[in-house]
């Protein structure tokens, strides 16, 4: 495991962007998963500037993204097929036909978690996964609980989750109570990794995943376990984690 201290958001997103930016040079039919949330949003705005630029090209890339609300359609804004669009697919030359999400709509939840399995087994797996990191620990949607969750699957949201996805929302009401998500088996098959995390917010739960025990009630634990996994995290977010582990 790499562990990279930055200074701040703004760092955490360019070195993150610049690792994407070389698998995307590297092999350009590569195969991303990629994040939701407040944490990747500098990074796709980066990887859109250095497109604009003529210095990126997501003309073969695919796309597969971690989760999706149950429930809303990808035209409600608080989806995250329409966050992808706006925060980054919009502002890039990907291929539409390229980009999976979980569709938050299927009436048949568990054909759905099949179909979106099959769908990465058949792009051949992720080469580059991108994850935020819940407070909570989480990775996806893959809640604390008594035992990781294999593929994708239907989530009951932690009220903790709920709490803090409620700031885009209008109240923690309207967040939904369930999401599809891609399990560890999935995250853990991708070829490599890559973890942003930024702020005091996230220090308890970067420091129980990279220094804690393996376990499944701090989800984010068992990347302990990958053998290509890159963290870039911001020295608030480090701030639990002995320098010894740190790369700078
Ligand atoms: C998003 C996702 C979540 C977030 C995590 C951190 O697709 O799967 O695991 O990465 O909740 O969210 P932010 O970045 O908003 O703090």
């Amino acid at each position: 495991m790499r562990i990279y201290k930055v200074k701040d958001y703004n760092e955490m997103s360019r070195k993150a962007a610049n690792i994407i930016s070389a698998q995307v040079i590297l092999k350009p039919d590569t195969v991303l998963g990629l994040a939701t949330g407040s944490s990747p949003i500098g990074i796709y705005k980066q990887l859109a500037a250095w497109y604009q630029k003529g210095d990126l090209d997501f003309s073969e890339v695919r796309s597969v993204n971690l989760d999706e609300y149950q429930g809303l359609s990808p035209e409600n804004n608080q989806s995250y097929a329409y966050f992808m669009r706006h925060n980054f697919f919009d502002a890039i030359n990907i291929k539409k036909e390229n980009t999976y999400i979980p569709n938050g709509l299927a009436e048949d939840t568990a054909a759905e978690c099949t179909r979106y399995n099959a769908i990465i087994r058949n792009l051949g797996g992720i080469d580059l996964q991108l994850l935020g990191l819940g407070g909570n620990g989480h990775i996806g949607f893959n809640e604390p609980g008594d035992c990781f969750e294999k593929e994708t699957h239907l989530v009951k949201l932690s009220d903790n989750t709920i709490t803090a996805n409620s700031r885009f929302f209008d109240s923690a009401e309207d967040v939904p109570k369930y999401a599809i998500s891609t399990g560890i088996k999935n995250i853990m098959q991708a070829k490599s990794i890559l973890l942003i995390v930024s702020g005091p917010a996230k220090a308890k739960a970067l420091y129980k995943a990279l220094c804690g025990p393996i376990t499944p009630a701090v989800p984010a634990s068992i990347l302990q376990l990958h053998n290509n996994v890159t963290v870039v995290a911001d020295e608030e977010a480090l701030e639990l984690v002995p320098d010894s582990i740190i790369f700078y």
